[in-house]
Protein backbone atom coordinates (compact mmCIF):
# COMPACT_ATOMS: atom_id res chain seq x y z
CA UNK A 1 0.00 0.00 0.00
CA UNK A 2 1.80 3.59 -1.08
CA UNK A 3 1.98 5.46 2.06
CA UNK A 4 -0.43 8.31 2.38
CA UNK A 5 1.81 11.31 1.03
CA UNK A 6 0.57 13.68 2.95
CA UNK A 7 1.25 10.84 6.29
CA UNK A 8 2.13 11.95 9.90
CA UNK A 9 6.49 11.61 10.13
CA UNK A 10 7.16 9.04 13.20
CA UNK A 11 10.79 8.93 12.59
CA UNK A 12 12.85 11.79 11.68
CA UNK A 13 16.78 12.00 11.11
CA UNK A 14 18.06 15.06 9.94
CA UNK A 15 22.47 15.56 9.47
CA UNK A 16 23.05 12.63 11.53
CA UNK A 17 26.97 11.74 11.66
CA UNK A 18 28.43 8.97 13.54
CA UNK A 19 31.49 6.93 13.50
CA UNK A 20 32.39 3.62 15.72
CA UNK A 21 35.18 4.59 17.81
CA UNK A 22 35.56 7.85 16.46
CA UNK A 23 37.77 6.72 13.82
CA UNK A 24 35.43 4.44 11.15
CA UNK A 25 32.78 6.46 9.71
CA UNK A 26 28.87 4.86 8.83
CA UNK A 27 27.08 7.58 9.17
CA UNK A 28 28.32 11.25 7.58
CA UNK A 29 25.39 13.63 7.01
CA UNK A 30 22.24 11.78 6.56
CA UNK A 31 18.93 12.91 6.82
CA UNK A 32 15.85 11.24 6.76
CA UNK A 33 11.95 10.94 7.32
CA UNK A 34 9.80 7.39 7.62
CA UNK A 35 6.28 8.44 7.10
CA UNK A 36 3.41 6.17 9.02
CA UNK A 37 2.22 3.68 7.05
CA UNK A 38 5.13 3.30 4.25
CA UNK A 39 7.85 0.65 3.64
CA UNK A 40 11.14 1.56 2.75
CA UNK A 41 14.18 -0.04 1.86
CA UNK A 42 17.58 1.16 2.66
CA UNK A 43 19.97 -0.02 0.06
CA UNK A 44 23.23 0.46 -0.04
CA UNK A 45 26.57 -1.66 0.06
CA UNK A 46 28.35 -3.29 2.51
CA UNK A 47 29.99 -1.01 5.15
CA UNK A 48 27.84 1.90 3.99
CA UNK A 49 25.96 2.60 6.95
CA UNK A 50 22.39 0.72 7.05
CA UNK A 51 22.83 -0.95 10.30
CA UNK A 52 24.20 1.57 12.27
CA UNK A 53 21.11 3.51 10.57
CA UNK A 54 18.39 1.09 11.79
CA UNK A 55 20.32 1.21 15.23
CA UNK A 56 20.24 5.00 15.27
CA UNK A 57 16.40 4.66 14.41
CA UNK A 58 16.15 2.14 17.14
CA UNK A 59 17.76 4.31 20.02
CA UNK A 60 20.53 1.89 20.16
CA UNK A 61 23.22 3.50 19.11
CA UNK A 62 23.04 7.68 19.08
CA UNK A 63 25.42 10.21 16.85
CA UNK A 64 27.83 12.27 17.65
CA UNK A 65 25.83 15.01 15.16
CA UNK A 66 22.26 15.44 14.24
CA UNK A 67 19.38 14.81 15.30
CA UNK A 68 16.70 11.91 15.69
CA UNK A 69 12.69 12.75 16.40
CA UNK A 70 10.25 9.87 16.71
CA UNK A 71 6.66 10.52 16.76
CA UNK A 72 7.57 13.72 17.36
CA UNK A 73 9.94 13.48 20.43
CA UNK A 74 13.56 14.00 20.26
CA UNK A 75 14.99 10.38 20.44
CA UNK A 76 18.03 10.70 22.32
CA UNK A 77 19.99 8.96 25.41
CA UNK A 78 18.90 11.25 28.03
CA UNK A 79 14.79 10.93 27.19
CA UNK A 80 15.23 7.22 26.85
CA UNK A 81 16.39 7.03 30.30
CA UNK A 82 12.96 8.31 31.29
CA UNK A 83 11.06 4.70 31.66
CA UNK A 84 7.97 5.38 30.65
CA UNK A 85 9.50 7.21 27.55
CA UNK A 86 11.39 4.12 27.06
CA UNK A 87 8.76 1.48 27.59
CA UNK A 88 6.34 3.88 24.68
CA UNK A 89 9.18 4.19 22.60
CA UNK A 90 9.77 -0.18 23.04
CA UNK A 91 6.50 -0.88 22.49
CA UNK A 92 6.05 1.00 19.17
CA UNK A 93 9.14 0.23 17.30
CA UNK A 94 10.29 -3.42 17.08
CA UNK A 95 13.86 -4.10 15.13
CA UNK A 96 14.76 -7.30 13.96
CA UNK A 97 18.86 -7.72 14.01
CA UNK A 98 20.97 -8.75 10.91
CA UNK A 99 22.55 -11.10 13.08
CA UNK A 100 20.21 -13.26 15.14
CA UNK A 101 22.68 -14.13 17.52
CA UNK A 102 23.25 -11.20 19.12
CA UNK A 103 19.04 -11.15 19.52
CA UNK A 104 18.29 -14.29 21.16
CA UNK A 105 19.53 -15.21 24.43
CA UNK A 106 16.35 -17.23 26.71
CA UNK A 107 17.00 -20.57 27.76
CA UNK A 108 13.93 -21.67 25.63
CA UNK A 109 12.28 -20.31 22.01
CA UNK A 110 8.99 -19.98 23.81
CA UNK A 111 10.75 -18.05 26.68
CA UNK A 112 12.23 -15.53 24.12
CA UNK A 113 9.20 -15.06 22.29
CA UNK A 114 7.40 -13.95 25.34
CA UNK A 115 10.12 -11.91 26.94
CA UNK A 116 9.11 -8.55 25.12
CA UNK A 117 5.64 -9.05 26.51
CA UNK A 118 6.41 -9.70 30.02
CA UNK A 119 8.82 -6.28 29.18
CA UNK A 120 5.55 -4.35 28.36
CA UNK A 121 3.98 -5.61 31.49
CA UNK A 122 1.32 -8.09 29.50
CA UNK A 123 -0.37 -10.40 32.07
CA UNK A 124 0.99 -13.86 31.99
CA UNK A 125 -2.48 -15.12 30.24
CA UNK A 126 -2.11 -12.35 27.31
CA UNK A 127 1.75 -13.25 26.90
CA UNK A 128 0.61 -16.79 26.56
CA UNK A 129 -1.71 -16.57 24.23
CA UNK A 130 0.43 -14.05 22.13
CA UNK A 131 3.53 -16.19 22.30
CA UNK A 132 1.23 -19.45 21.01
CA UNK A 133 0.15 -17.37 17.98
CA UNK A 134 3.18 -15.91 16.68
CA UNK A 135 4.54 -19.21 17.29
CA UNK A 136 2.16 -20.49 14.73
CA UNK A 137 2.23 -17.56 12.64
CA UNK A 138 5.74 -18.30 11.85
CA UNK A 139 5.96 -21.75 12.01
CA UNK A 140 7.91 -23.07 14.41
CA UNK A 141 5.89 -24.02 17.32
CA UNK A 142 7.59 -27.44 17.14
CA UNK A 143 10.96 -25.46 18.56
CA UNK A 144 9.14 -24.05 21.31
CA UNK A 145 10.88 -25.97 23.78
CA UNK A 146 14.33 -25.83 22.11
CA UNK A 147 17.34 -23.46 23.25
CA UNK A 148 17.52 -20.65 20.66
CA UNK A 149 21.72 -20.66 20.56
CA UNK A 150 21.54 -24.31 19.54
CA UNK A 151 19.18 -23.29 16.45
CA UNK A 152 20.21 -23.28 12.81
CA UNK A 153 20.78 -19.96 11.68
CA UNK A 154 17.23 -19.36 10.24
CA UNK A 155 15.40 -21.03 12.62
CA UNK A 156 17.11 -18.45 14.89
CA UNK A 157 15.72 -15.61 12.45
CA UNK A 158 12.85 -16.95 12.60
CA UNK A 159 12.49 -16.78 16.35
CA UNK A 160 13.83 -13.63 16.71
CA UNK A 161 11.02 -12.27 13.91
CA UNK A 162 8.50 -14.13 16.11
CA UNK A 163 10.43 -12.05 19.30
CA UNK A 164 9.86 -8.76 17.75
CA UNK A 165 6.18 -9.25 16.06
CA UNK A 166 4.55 -10.64 19.11
CA UNK A 167 4.64 -7.44 20.72
CA UNK A 168 2.93 -5.43 17.36
CA UNK A 169 4.86 -2.50 16.88
CA UNK A 170 3.19 0.03 14.82
CA UNK A 171 6.67 0.27 13.62
CA UNK A 172 9.13 -2.56 12.33
CA UNK A 173 12.44 -2.03 11.40
CA UNK A 174 14.02 -5.24 9.39
CA UNK A 175 17.69 -5.64 8.74
CA UNK A 176 18.59 -8.15 5.80
CA UNK A 177 15.34 -10.21 6.99
CA UNK A 178 15.60 -13.04 4.31
CA UNK A 179 19.40 -13.46 4.87
CA UNK A 180 20.04 -16.85 6.03
CA UNK A 181 16.21 -17.65 5.25
CA UNK A 182 16.12 -20.71 2.33
CA UNK A 183 13.63 -20.26 -0.54
CA UNK A 184 10.10 -20.92 0.79
CA UNK A 185 11.00 -19.27 3.85
CA UNK A 186 12.26 -16.19 2.25
CA UNK A 187 8.94 -16.19 0.35
CA UNK A 188 7.14 -16.55 3.04
CA UNK A 189 8.71 -13.39 4.99
CA UNK A 190 8.33 -11.46 2.28
CA UNK A 191 4.24 -11.91 2.14
CA UNK A 192 4.32 -11.53 6.10
CA UNK A 193 6.39 -8.07 5.40
CA UNK A 194 3.52 -7.57 2.48
CA UNK A 195 0.89 -8.80 4.91
CA UNK A 196 2.09 -5.99 7.54
CA UNK A 197 2.83 -3.29 5.17
CA UNK A 198 -0.99 -3.45 4.15
CA UNK A 199 -2.08 -4.08 7.62
CA UNK A 200 -0.80 0.17 8.00
CA UNK A 201 2.67 -1.40 9.45
CA UNK A 202 5.45 1.03 8.76
CA UNK A 203 8.25 -0.73 7.57
CA UNK A 204 11.97 0.09 7.39
CA UNK A 205 13.81 -2.53 5.32
CA UNK A 206 17.76 -2.69 4.88
CA UNK A 207 18.29 -5.08 1.92
CA UNK A 208 20.46 -5.83 -1.05
CA UNK A 209 17.91 -7.78 -2.37
CA UNK A 210 16.62 -5.52 -5.60
CA UNK A 211 15.15 -8.49 -7.20
CA UNK A 212 11.73 -7.90 -5.27
CA UNK A 213 12.58 -4.07 -4.30
CA UNK A 214 9.44 -3.42 -5.99
CA UNK A 215 6.93 -5.67 -3.75
CA UNK A 216 8.56 -5.20 -0.66
CA UNK A 217 9.03 -0.98 -0.80
CA UNK A 218 7.49 1.83 -1.80
CA UNK A 219 10.20 4.16 -1.11
CA UNK A 220 14.07 3.49 -1.52
CA UNK A 221 16.81 5.42 -0.21
CA UNK A 222 20.48 4.80 -1.27
CA UNK A 223 23.19 4.58 0.44
CA UNK A 224 26.56 5.53 -0.81
CA UNK A 225 29.89 4.65 0.38
CA UNK A 226 30.61 7.41 1.51
CA UNK A 227 27.60 7.33 4.00
CA UNK A 228 25.81 9.60 2.80
CA UNK A 229 22.34 9.39 1.24
CA UNK A 230 22.81 9.34 -2.79
CA UNK A 231 19.23 9.16 -3.80
CA UNK A 232 15.81 9.20 -2.82
CA UNK A 233 13.18 7.97 -5.06
CA UNK A 234 10.68 5.51 -6.13
CA UNK A 235 11.97 1.30 -6.43
CA UNK A 236 11.07 1.41 -10.05
CA UNK A 237 13.34 4.64 -10.49
CA UNK A 238 16.18 3.19 -8.46
CA UNK A 239 16.48 0.08 -10.24
CA UNK A 240 16.12 1.72 -13.88
CA UNK A 241 19.04 3.97 -12.91
CA UNK A 242 22.15 2.19 -13.94
CA UNK A 243 24.72 4.59 -12.96
CA UNK A 244 23.44 5.15 -9.46
CA UNK A 245 23.32 1.40 -9.02
CA UNK A 246 26.93 1.27 -9.88
CA UNK A 247 28.25 4.20 -8.16
CA UNK A 248 26.03 2.32 -4.96
CA UNK A 249 27.81 -0.61 -5.67
CA UNK A 250 24.67 -2.28 -5.51
CA UNK A 251 25.68 -4.04 -9.44
CA UNK A 252 28.50 -5.21 -10.19
CA UNK A 253 30.43 -3.27 -12.66
CA UNK A 254 32.97 -4.60 -15.69
CA UNK A 255 35.94 -6.59 -13.74
CA UNK A 256 38.64 -4.48 -13.52
N1 LIG B 1 31.20 -2.34 16.07
C1 LIG B 1 31.87 -1.67 15.13
N2 LIG B 1 33.13 -1.22 15.37
C2 LIG B 1 33.83 -0.54 14.42
N3 LIG B 1 33.34 -0.26 13.21
C3 LIG B 1 32.11 -0.69 12.92
C4 LIG B 1 31.30 -1.42 13.84
N4 LIG B 1 30.12 -1.73 13.27
C5 LIG B 1 30.18 -1.20 12.03
N5 LIG B 1 31.36 -0.59 11.82
C6 LIG B 1 31.79 0.11 10.59
O1 LIG B 1 30.81 1.09 10.27
C7 LIG B 1 30.57 1.12 8.87
C8 LIG B 1 29.08 0.91 8.61
O2 LIG B 1 28.73 -0.40 9.03
P1 LIG B 1 27.25 -0.96 8.95
O3 LIG B 1 27.25 -2.25 9.69
O4 LIG B 1 26.30 0.08 9.36
O5 LIG B 1 27.11 -1.19 7.37
P2 LIG B 1 25.98 -1.93 6.53
O6 LIG B 1 25.57 -0.99 5.45
O7 LIG B 1 24.93 -2.45 7.42
O8 LIG B 1 26.80 -3.14 5.85
P3 LIG B 1 26.31 -4.66 5.46
O9 LIG B 1 25.61 -4.55 4.14
O10 LIG B 1 27.63 -5.39 5.32
O11 LIG B 1 25.47 -5.18 6.56
C9 LIG B 1 31.48 0.06 8.26
O12 LIG B 1 32.61 0.66 7.73
C10 LIG B 1 31.84 -0.83 9.43
O13 LIG B 1 33.13 -1.38 9.27
MG1 LIG C 1 24.28 -4.33 7.88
Amino acid sequence: MPADPHGAVVLACRDLRYAYLDRFPALAGVSLDVLAGERLALLGANGCGKSTLLKVLDGLVFPTSGTVHAFGEPLTESSLEDERTSAAFRSRVGFVFQNADTQVFSPTVREEVAFGCLQLGLSREQTAARTEDVLALLEIADLADRTPYQLSGGQKKKVAIASVLVMNPQVLLFDEPTAALDPRSSAWLRDLMTTLGAAGKTLVLATHDLEHLTDLADRAVVLGEDHTVLAEAAPDVVLGDRDLLLEANLVAGPVR
